[in-house]
């Protein structure tokens, strides 16, 4: 059996939401307990639909300051930047001489950033060749596995496309990776759509019991149950689909609200109770990354000096086996 290499990334535009956490970091915390992982933060792949770059910074310590919190674990895993490897722009060219340009305009991704209103006018050579470069992050380290959200499979899919192009014509150094979804790859934001920070719809694991409180209150929930006694289907409920997935008791409310013994503003806060238990240990955590800044710092800089050896080896075997860049 081969052995498994996990690689991941996210790009740094915020405090994670809880559609992250189900969709891609509860699997992140599955495999480092057993593989060897690396956890990129993609700030260059943050630069690819804006030009102000004000906010990445400080993004980047929310977003480790949040993977730190949920456990994911600097003596286990590789957590680095990836601006810190400059590794990744050579593969990055490299691989833009195997990949056509009609390609990358078929992406779906693509398409869709580029396509109706709100969406970026006037798409750079970097937009474009975002596939390319997740390749090379996923490639330099030799990533059999990548956890990523679903959203994300059409990436994997041209990065597998890419490395069988490499290997074919050169060299089999890299192996295809494959995309790995959890079970429960979509949550539901409070207003009833697919979770997103864009649509201002989500819940975060560092909420406040008072926040948590709030949101809740606001959430969809069947709409046949009008009175508190009235028997509802948890099954097209918000609230609970949330309860499904933290709330050890969940049978109990299913049972109770389809024989309508609950009423759903009891199960909305109950619900808000769950989730501030549930996340205590991460509220306390974040608290203590926030005042332990320079930890952080140090956490980045290990972990990208760590990335940057392996990805200058991996390269070393690219140039050989292209011929280009060694004499
Ligand atoms: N594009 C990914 C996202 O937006 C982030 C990412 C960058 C990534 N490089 C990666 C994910 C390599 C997996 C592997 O979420
Ligand atoms: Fe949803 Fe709970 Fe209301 Fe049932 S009682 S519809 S699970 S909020």
């Amino acid at each position: 059996m081969i052995e498994k290499r996990i690689m991941s990334g996210m790009r740094p535009t915020g405090k994670l939401h809880l559609g992250h956490l189900v969709g891609v970091t509860d699997n992140w915390l599955k495999f480092q307990e057993e593989n060897e992982c690396f956890f990129e933060i993609a700030d260059w792949h943050a630069m690819t639909d804006r030009s102000d770059y004000s906010a990445i910074k400080r993004n980047i310590f929310e977003l480790t300051k949040d993977w730190l919190a949920l456990g994911i674990d600097p003596n286990k895993s590789t957590i680095f930047i990836q601006s810190f490897v400059p590794e990744h722009a050579v593969l990055y060219t490299i691989f833009s001489m195997m990949t056509s340009v009609s390609r990358l305009q078929r992406s779906p991704v693509y398409k869709d950033r580029i396509a109706g209103e709100s969406t970026i006018k006037n798409p750079t050579i970097g937009l474009l060749g975002y596939p390319i470069l997740q390749a090379a992050d996923i490639a330099l380290y030799k990533g059999t596995h990548v956890p990523v959200g679903k959203d994300q499979a059409p990436h994997i899919e041209l990065t597998r496309e890419v490395i069988r192009r490499f290997n074919g014509l050169y060299k089999e150094i890299f192996p295809e990776p494959q995309t790995i979804l959890t079970e429960n790859p979509r949550l539901i934001g409070i207003d009833g759509r697919k979770m997103s920070k864009s649509y201002g719809n989500f819940i975060s694991p560092g909420d406040s019991i008072e926040t948590l409180e709030g949101k809740t209150r606001e959430m969809i929930t069947d709409p046949n149950k009008v009175r508190k006694n009235d028997p509802g289907n948890p099954e097209i409920c918000n609230v609970y689909s949330i309860h499904a997935i933290y709330n050890p008791n969940r049978s109990i409310v299913y049972n109770e609200c389809v024989s309508g013994e609950r009423g759903c503003v009891d199960c909305k806060a109950h619900l808000a109770k769950v989730l501030g238990d549930y996340f205590k240990s991460f509220r306390e955590k974040r608290e203590f990354y926030d005042n332990h800044h320079e930890t952080v710092r140090e956490v980045l800089f290990d972990g990208s000096n760590k990335a940057r050896r392996i990805a200058i080896s991996t390269l070393d075997e690219v140039r050989d086996a292209i011929g280009i860049g060694t004499l």
